[in-house]
């Protein structure tokens, strides 16, 4: 088969997935707005004034749009069904402002963030949404603190705790697959329960339309790894298809 073929058989194969996840969000609404209401749209007018705009910091700002980012992580919970499973306990890498985990407690979910203390905004954030997290810093080839628990979900979205340093081109230094290959056993063995799932979701490459390189596809390949456009999932077991819809424990 030309390769041409196959990239448009993947492509369309692709379509019909994003398809079917939207399909089954519409068949499973969520009411955004009433989550929206559970936030204290008053303070978080006073942690905007406290933590303003920087020119250069795009990125964060965003993360004010309470409204926008709420839908986002609504959307990211349905994707892994989790406004229809019984409760799991969560652990969120790289938590941010805690959107995603509120999400998840307003679905009845128990969660843990971990993230640095580096932005002053997701700071205030998680404070008013009273999401708890671990402070820590993720490092190569480092394993992560003990939390003394296991958890059923792993989760990091628009992960960034692979990016080393910005090299002289201005792209970065980012984690190779050992790095990758480390991380992901240490979660697998001293995080995930049983029936347990990693899921990674990756910002964009530099060419705007890749998620992964190739070694890293690999990779997660084979290490079982699920890769759908912008996410990997992984069950503990790299034998084991990990689903992206667990009905149950
Ligand atoms: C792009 S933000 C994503 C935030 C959130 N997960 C979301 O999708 O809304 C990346 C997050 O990773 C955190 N982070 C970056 N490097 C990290 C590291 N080495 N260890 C732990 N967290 C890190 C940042 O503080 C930030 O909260």
């Amino acid at each position: 088969m030309q390769l041409s073929r196959k990239i448009e058989k993947l492509f369309s194969y692709e379509l019909l997935e994003s398809f079917w996840e939207h399909v089954c969000r519409w068949t499973h609404p969520v009411n955004t707005r009433r989550i929206l209401a559970t936030l204290d749209q008053a303070e978080f007018a006073k942690l905007r004034e406290r933590c303003p705009y920087r020119p250069n910091a795009r990125r964060i700002n965003r993360y004010e749009d309470a409204a926008y980012r709420l839908g986002v992580n609504v959307e990211r919970a349905q994707d892994l069904w989790l406004d229809r499973t019984p409760p799991l306990r969560i652990l969120d890498l790289g938590c941010g402002a805690g959107y995603f985990l509120h999400v998840c407690r307003y679905f009845g979910h128990q969660g843990l963030g971990l993230d640095t203390d580096d932005e002053p905004l997701f700071r205030g954030a998680t404070d008013l949404l009273g999401v708890r997290r671990v402070i820590s810093k993720i490092h190569p080839q480092v394993p992560l603190p003990d939390l003394g628990e296991k958890f059923d979900l792993v989760t990091a979205h628009r992960v960034c705790f692979h990016r080393i340093d910005r090299a002289a081109d201005d792209d970065w230094n980012e984690w190779k697959p050992p790095d990758w290959k480390f991380f992901i056993d240490d979660v697998r063995a001293r995080f995930l329960r049983p029936d347990g799932r990693l899921l990674l979701e990756f910002n964009p490459r530099r060419d705007g339309s890749s998620f992964f390189t190739p070694e890293l596809r690999a990779l997660f390949l084979a290490q079982g790894a699920r890769i759908f456009r912008s996410k990997a999932l992984f069950s503990v077991d790299p034998k084991v298809r990990p689903q992206f819809k667990q009905t149950g424990r």
